[in-house]
């Protein structure tokens, strides 16, 4: 059983989000994969893929929020900024030292759980009671 597992808790009802959202749980579940197996080419090879996702999905998140005037826009993308600004320094570190994986799959999931639980589901609220 994956430590991370689509539900419904994470469903912001926007769809674009919610596909997206999808999308990270499967590279996260694939990271998983890797880090059990010990197969550190792979592990880095999806860290990557996992960090363009994320670079990819943000912004696609940011314009959802620019096209609904999303209020609290600069303050979600600065969230993105420092989720990236940290993804590539443990990148960086797993290049050049020890890095814990375990840790460090903890560290992505609680985030992922976190802000699409939080953070994500406020621009939801904000679009539902928009078109109310
Ligand atoms: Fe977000």
């Amino acid at each position: 059983m994956s430590l991370i597992v689509w539900n419904s808790s994470y469903e912001t009802g926007i769809s674009e989000i919610d596909n997206e959202h999808k999308v990270f749980v499967s590279i996260i579940q694939r990271l998983e994969t890797a880090i059990a197996a010990q197969d550190k080419v792979q592990v880095m090879n999806i860290i990557e893929e996992l960090l363009k996702y994320a670079d990819f999905h943000f912004t696609s998140e940011e314009n959802i929020m620019i096209r609904e005037e999303y209020p609290d826009y600069q303050w979600h993308k600065r969230i993105h900024e420092r989720l990236l600004i940290e993804l590539r320094d443990k990148i960086h570190i797993m290049k050049y030292e020890f890095i814990d994986l375990d840790l460090l799959l903890k560290f992505v999931i609680a985030w992922f759980n976190g802000h699409t639980r939080e953070e994500d589901k406020k621009i939801s609220a904000y679009v539902a009671q928009k078109y109310r």
